[in-house]
């Protein structure tokens, strides 16, 4: 079943209340809302939106428990969900709470991380493509930008970022990558962040694993561990991928102390709101609902894959909840038919302005734009 935004107000019990007005059901994903918000038309509910990797399943149960419970506090400052979600987050990865910085989302992490080890002197190293935002909030504040092409097979370059380190504030360094949906396993990372302490020891290395609970490469752990040992290293993780909160704003880093210290001033105070934190807290050890939402995504994921295969294109690895395909044609005019049959696709990211992301959604609505799909590309 798509988790429509009716669905998500039905689920409240609200859907007949009027509490929640049109505005909301016309708002755009984060990632489409950063390329294109303003110059866009409203996305009608219809649309099926499969461009801004967002769990169409929502968050589970228990999450929807937890909001409703809160519902009371809405008029209180966040000071005990922020605490309760802290200590609920470092019950889970066992480290103490003082290695845990909240987000408004992941993006807050990734935007205080910019604002705090890159500057004028020390500039950003990221890659093309991969997620925008750090470069964008660079850019904006007037800090340099070095970006590194991802390589042939549309991994990230890591010896190329390495070499850029030198003197670098922060390198961006996105495991599993949006949007070439490539993964680097555990020994890869390691000897990265050894190449990258070696030559340029006052870089800070931001490792986002945003996608992590979607990965299945064997090879492949997270860098939590590096992070607890070396103030150099940040992980980040979010709340709006496999736990579906996309719309709550939720993500938090995990840090060594002295780091989590100089992030904190660059914190937005009070950033995740009483209903995100309670969500949040409700769905990080939901083992049960992140299984489903796993196996959900992954059979969606194959039919998705092999519809591409069927036609004759060539589809990357994926580690997440999107697969990049090469279309071999400029996707712009692809993308666009696909909107004006009721699916919205990702945008183009340059340089690979011939490949198309999807988004996976549920299986009903991977059916449908494959038909359209198949009928645009015939
Ligand atoms: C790699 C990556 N990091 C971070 C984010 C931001 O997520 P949020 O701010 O919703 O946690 C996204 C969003 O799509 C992403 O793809």
């Amino acid at each position: 079943m798509t988790v429509s935004r009716r669905h998500f107000v039905s689920t409240l019990g609200l859907g007949s209340a009027g509490l929640l007005s049109p505005p909301l059901f016309g708002g755009r994903g984060h990632e489409a809302r950063l390329a294109a918000w303003l110059a866009s038309p409203a996305m009608p509910p219809s649309l099926i939106r499969l461009d801004s990797n967002e769990n169409p399943n929502g968050p589970g149960p228990k999450a929807f428990d937890a909001i409703r419970a809160m519902f009371g506090e809405a008029n209180r400052y966040p000071d005990d969900p922020e605490r309760a979600l802290i200590v609920a987050i470092a019950k889970e990865h066992g480290v103490a709470e003082e290695n845990v910085v909240l987000g408004c989302g992941s993006s807050e992490i990734l935007r205080m991380c910019v604002e705090a080890f890159v500057n004028t002197a020390q500039h950003l190293v990221t890659a093309g493509p991969t997620f925008e935002l750090p470069a964008n909030f660079a850019y904006t504040m007037g800090r340099p930008v070095v970006t590194v092409p991802v390589d042939a097979k549309l991994r990230l370059d890591l010896g190329a970022m390495g070499d850029k380190a030198g003197g670098a504030g922060l390198i961006f360094f996105c495991n599993p990558n949006n949007p070439t949906a490539t993964v680097h396993g555990d020994a890869a990372v390691r000897e990265f962040v050894t190449h990258v302490r070696r030559n340029s020891p006052a870089t800070f290395i931001l490792i986002d694993e945003a996608y992590h609970e979607y990965v299945d490469e064997p090879s492949y752990k997270t860098a939590i561990p590096m992070a607890l040992a070396d103030p150099n290293v940040i992980v980040s993780r979010t709340f709006s991928k496999v736990f579906g909160m996309a719309g709550l704003r939720a993500g938090y880093a995990i840090v060594h102390r002295d780091t989590a210290r100089r992030m904190a001033g660059w914190r937005l105070g009070a950033g995740v709101n009483v209903l995100a934190a309670a969500a949040a807290t409700a769905s990080i050890g939901d083992l049960v609902h992140i299984a489903l939402e796993q196996r959900r995504n992954r059979d969606a994921k194959a039919f998705t894959r092999a519809f591409f295969e069927k036609a004759g294109f060539e589809v990357g690895a994926s580690d997440t909840n999107f697969l990049m395909i090469d279309l071999r044609r400029d996707m712009r005019p692809v993308r666009d038919a696909c909107r004006k049959d009721g699916i919205a696709v990702g945008r183009p990211f340059p340089p690979l302005t011939t490949h198309l992301r999807i988004s996976i959604g549920t299986m009903e609505e991977m059916q449908r734009a494959t038909e359209v799909l198949k009928k645009v590309l015939a």
